[in-house]
């Protein structure tokens, strides 16, 4: 879904109503691994008009379901179509979908712990910090067992290559093309090779490893997307499950699972320890691992969601 479709010219945006859904909910069903959605609470967050209810195959109840959204058209659209969903606007600045919000303002804090917190395309959307802000807020919000999961796209990746020989963003810039005949795709992919990602303002003007011109600016543009590569978003997010597109989409998916939070007491009654000993404590499943040091005498809270075996070993001397 373009921006522009939100803003610009009453003819731009009667043009919104020909945005169809594109599979939101089968894919993060997918990227989820098929969870049970029976009675679970979802906060679709940057869900526009609820495109995720539109899916013929959504099992997610109306009742709980929750959209938030900095586009106040696209919720009271939403609040119409689906009456007992609910439908938040949250005007937080957004350069190009909310450029008169407020910068910063902080996520509505609706007192529910979600099961799913799911973001469809959205931090393809806004600033690194951006991202890392609203992604730490959201994280707060998730119910005990909660996951997050939201969407990135890759510029390198190739998405389609049966049908498209060029990466996503070689396939975005030939998009902007088609209403923009001079852009010269071939010189701004030259200049993206290598980068770890990179934000296109306008269609036009890329800046690597960079927001570009947002940078600590306050400014409107008609669209903003920014790429990741998969590897440099597992950084940003060490603890998060990086999945390829499925379903035929193009945008990767970061999963960050609320953490079981899990106490481990090193009981006095079993040794006698002294500052020396630190006790290391392993969870871990698919290759990854959570760890946590212990010192003596002490308890710790260590977890991993993922986690379906503990093995402790215990180090240095006891008295
Ligand atoms: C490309 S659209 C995707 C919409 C929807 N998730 C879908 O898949 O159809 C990006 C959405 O993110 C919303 N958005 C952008 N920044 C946001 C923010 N800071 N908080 C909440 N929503 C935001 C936009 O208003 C827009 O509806």
């Amino acid at each position: 879904m373009e921006v522009h479709l939100w803003r610009g010219s009453a003819e731009q945006q009667a043009l919104r109503d020909q945005s169809r859904p594109s599979g939101q909910f089968a894919y993060f069903d997918k990227q989820l691994g098929h969870p049970n959605w029976e009675g679970k609470s979802v906060l679709d967050f940057g869900g526009n008009r609820g495109n995720l209810l539109l899916n013929p195959d959504c099992a997610i109840r109306h009742e709980q379901y929750y959209c938030m959204d900095v586009l106040r058209g696209a919720i009271d659209e939403g609040r119409e179509r689906f009456p007992k969903a609910h439908w938040i606007h949250y005007d937080r600045y957004n350069c190009s979908f909310n450029p008169e919000g407020i910068e910063g303002l902080p996520v509505p804090d609706l007192g529910i712990g979600f099961d799913f917190i799911l973001a469809f395309s959205v931090f393809t959307h806004t600033t690194r910090e951006e991202m890392h802000d609203l992604v730490g807020q959201l994280r707060s919000r998730l119910a005990p067992d909660g996951a997050l999961a939201f969407t990135f796209i890759d510029p390198h990746f190739r998405s389609w290559p049966e049908t498209h020989a060029g990466n996503n963003l070689q396939w975005r810039l030939e998009r902007f093309r088609e209403t923009n005949r001079c852009l010269d795709v071939d010189a701004l992919l030259a200049r993206s090779l290598g980068a770890a990602w990179c934000a296109l303002v306008d269609g036009s003007q890329i800046f690597m490893n960079s927001n570009g011109v947002w940078e600590n600016e306050a400014q409107a543009c008609m669209t903003y997307d920014v790429f990741y590569t998969a590897k440099f978003l597992q950084r940003e997010f060490p603890e998060a499950e990086i999945l390829p597109p499925v379903n035929g989409q193009m945008q990767h998916c970061c999963i960050i699972r609320e953490e079981r939070t899990r106490r481990c007491i090193i009981s006095s009654q079993r040794a006698s320890l002294n500052s020396l000993i630190s006790i290391n404590c392993w969870a871990g499943r698919r290759g990854r691992a959570a760890r946590c040091s212990i010192s003596a005498g002490t308890s710790a809270r260590f977890s991993s969601a993922q986690a379906t075996a503990w093995t402790m070993t215990i180090t240095g001397a006891s008295t």
